[in-house]
């Protein structure tokens, strides 16, 4: 089989993608990714020589490129995406762009080719939770996107629905929770906390710190998006989640702070983020029911993994937050996009 993956060099793709190499070997993947700042290459070294992964330079707003791979491959796994919550309040248009026309570009390919179409999505469509509830979001909660971000990945979810009913494209979607681990971009919450404490800073904690996310390893993610592939329905949505209860934000970062051997003075309370989403919670039923998923990865432990991840690999974060990491495939590829 021949995956077009899109988004692939980000934390979540390039995971798949070597998730996917060494489970499925004799498959080929094709990797469509623009290399916006969140792309690097470096996130595949360990993968760029294998005979069945090619790696392509573009956008997925380009109809041409998209059309012509789409062609080529027998389903598409769509990652690509604009992901930073705090990045679409200060500039939305990219989202708009990549999260909205983008997905619907791909899906026009995938319908005039006849291909399947898995969309990779987030919780963050169904807006915020009350702290004091015990509530979770499934399938059937309403959408009630809060930021420029999640109302974008709102607008790709309706749009991919819209091809299943009217153009009877074979579509499935994923709505996951926050994912943690190894290669995600040093702008999100815990890479961010653990690299910022390796260098001497402060974790930078939004208001009150009492936000609650439903952390889940990234290596779930890609097994839950396998069994979707492999098992779920088409025209079907699956909420995908992990195990944690309810940890807040301060207590993330008291226990990256613990494996680090600091003190808690590294905390540092800042500005909130506008329209901060209180508490997020996945109840992943109906994707245990139908797929046999649930999350292998306990919280603690792979936290534990994924900061010693960060000290092992210092060099890749360093030269991410420098921005030397862009030499590498500026090298390769001439310019960045
Ligand atoms: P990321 O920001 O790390 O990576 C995004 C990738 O998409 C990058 O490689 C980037 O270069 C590429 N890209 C951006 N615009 C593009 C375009 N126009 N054309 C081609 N490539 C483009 O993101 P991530 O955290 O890996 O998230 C991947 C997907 O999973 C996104 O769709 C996101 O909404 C979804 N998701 C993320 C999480 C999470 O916790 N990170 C949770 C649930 C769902
Ligand atoms: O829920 C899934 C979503 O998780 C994905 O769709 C998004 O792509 C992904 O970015 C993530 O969104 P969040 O906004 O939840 O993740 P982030 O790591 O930015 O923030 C996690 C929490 O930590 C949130 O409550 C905001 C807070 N925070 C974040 C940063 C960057 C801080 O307190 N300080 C920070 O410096």
């Amino acid at each position: 089989m021949k995956l077009l993956v899109t988004g692939g060099a980000g934390f979540i793709g390039s995971n798949f993608i070597r998730y996917w190499l060494k489970t499925h070997p004799g498959d080929e993947i094709v990797n469509l990714d623009k290399l916006t700042y969140a792309g690097n290459l470096e996130n595949l070294k360990e993968i760029e020589k294998n005979n069945n992964y090619k790696f392509v330079l573009g956008g997925i707003t380009n109809v041409d490129v998209v059309g012509t791979l789409v062609s080529e491959c027998d389903l598409i796994v769509h990652f690509a995406a604009e992901s930073h919550v705090d990045r679409s309040i200060t500039d939305a248009g990219a989202f708009v762009k990549t999260n909205v026309t983008g997905t619907q570009i791909l899906l026009q390919a995938a319908k005039d080719h006849d291909k399947r179409f898995h969309h990779v999505s987030t919780d963050e469509v169904f807006g915020a939770l009350a702290l004091d509830s015990k509530d979770k979001f499934n399938e059937n909660s309403p959408y009630d996107p809060r930021s420029p971000y999640s109302a974008s990945k709102a607008a790709s979810d309706h749009l991919v629905r819209s091809y299943f009913h009217t153009h009877k494209l074979d579509i499935t979607i994923s709505n996951c929770s926050n994912n943690f681990g190894p290669y995600q971009f040093p702008e999100k919450l815990i890479p961010l906390a653990i690299t910022n404490v390796m260098e001497g800073k402060k974790i930078p904690v939004y208001g009150d710190g009492l936000y609650v996310r439903d952390w889940l390893y990234v290596d779930d993610h890609c097994r839950a998006i396998d069994l979707v592939l492999e098992k779920g329905k088409i025209g079907e949505t699956y909420c995908i989640g992990g195990m944690t209860t309810d940890i807040n934000n301060l207590e993330v970062a008291k226990k990256i702070l613990k494996l680090l051997d600091k003190d808690e003075d590294m905390l540092e309370h800042v500005q909130d983020r506008p329209g901060h989403d209180r508490r997020y919670a996945i109840d992943w039923s109906k994707a245990k029911k139908e797929l046999g998923f649930q999350p292998e990865h306990n919280f603690e432990e792979y936290l534990e993994q994924t900061v010693k991840w960060y000290q092992d690999n210092q060099e890749w974060w360093q030269k991410v937050k420098s921005g030397e990491y862009k030499e590498y495939y500026q090298k390769q590829y001439g310019s960045s996009s």
